[in-house]
């Protein structure tokens, strides 16, 4: 199988299993372990913060992120698209005490009139107040796209006019810089706070950081606790992420070119279901309504020829390169892609 749902599927390396293999097994949650201070002090350092704290997943990291920032209270303004919204069932207000306030927005970047229109510094007799503005690059929902820097300063400028602090959710935050050509410490340089997963695209097994001031990052430890998210003996992991951040990240281009080479191969069987110019990263969205079949249909044909790919609309599917998949495993994505099409 060729398998295309997502970057998170990247097995580790062999430079991964040897340093899990040599790691430090201290207790993180009562003394700390060595192997987790090292990953936290890197990560900090990869995107310009002063310290990290490591968590189980992306998911988490976000949460622990809204409760450190907002303590239970107030709004949330993001992009109405974001990941918060669409794939992590709610968390921001059930867990993390909050309104929100989802932002119409373009490829991902939020309408920068309405949220000047909808941030503000405190409550008023009609309207919450904005505990935390919300940016996310790269962006899933719009395709891997990515915000581009001018964007991420103004939504910032905005956000600290009103004292409001700005987070991104970075899953993907060392494609977005690489998209960029320039260091995530800059893309990093446009918010207070970052969260980021080693699990994706740099292959590590599990893990997600989340970066900032110290005294943010005291606060996010407390939630960690709180959540569930101490991880007691994880220098093994925390192995993996140190080599990822390490080695991993000057390989993402790869797969931003491979990306790229699979939405041409799609654009030329059918031009209007994907438009190459748009894919910035390394996911790709196919739109394949235009054939009236849908996402689930396309995805169980694709499998059966070998590829698996995920629905993430009804109309909509998503392919997602990655350090597995090469010149080879897009060329047969894209001959499966055209036997399924042409039997539409
Ligand atoms: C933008 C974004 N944020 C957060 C997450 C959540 O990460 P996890 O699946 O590790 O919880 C994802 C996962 O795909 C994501 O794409």
């Amino acid at each position: 199988m060729i398998d295309l749902r997502s970057d998170t599927v990247t097995k580790p390396t062999e430079a991964m299993l040897g340093a899990m293999q040599s790691a430090t097994f201290g207790d993180d949650s009562r003394d700390g372990d060595a192997t987790v201070q090292q990953l936290e002090a890197l990560g900090a350092a990869k995107v310009g913060k002063q310290a990290g704290v490591f968590v189980p997943s992306g998911t988490m990291s976000n949460l622990v992120a809204m409760l450190a920032h907002a303590n239970r209270g107030g709004e949330l303004v993001a992009e109405a698209t974001s990941h918060i919204f669409n794939s992590e069932l709610g968390g921001v207000s059930t867990l993390a005490g909050m309104y929100y306030r989802g932002l119409p927005g373009a490829r991902g970047a939020m309408d920068l009139d309405e949220l000047r229109a909808h941030t503000r510094a405190r409550m008023t007799a009609n309207k919450q107040g904005t505990s935390l503005v919300w940016v996310e690059t790269t962006h899933n929902a719009a395709g891997g796209a990515v915000l581009p820097l001018t964007h991420m300063s103004e939504a910032k400028a905005i956000a600290h006019e009103q004292g409001v602090p700005v987070h991104i959710d970075g899953a993907r935050i060392f494609n977005a810089a690489a998209a960029l050509g320039v260091d995530a410490k800059e893309v990093c340089s446009h918010a207070d706070t970052v969260s980021f997963c080693i699990s994706k695209g740099l292959s590590a097994p599990v893990g997600s950081l989340i970066c900032g001031s110290h005294d943010f990052i005291e606060r996010a430890r407390g939630f960690r606790r709180m959540v569930g998210g101490n991880m007691r003996q994880a220098g093994p992991i925390a192995a993996a992420g140190i080599v990822a951040l390490e080695n991993m990240v000057a390989r993402l281009p790869e797969d931003h070119r491979t990306a790229k080479r699979l939405a041409v191969g799609l654009h030329r069987i059918d031009a209007r279901i994907v438009d190459p110019a748009a894919v910035e990263t390394n996911l790709v969205r196919v739109s394949v309504g235009v054939s009236g079949r849908k996402a689930a249909d396309c995805s169980a044909a694709l499998k059966q020829r070998g590829i698996m790919v995920s629905p993430c609309a009804a109309w909509d599917l998503r392919f997602v390169t990655h350090r597995h998949i090469g010149d080879a495993e897009v060329d047969q994505a894209i001959s499966a892609f055209a036997a399924v099409w042409e039997n539409k």
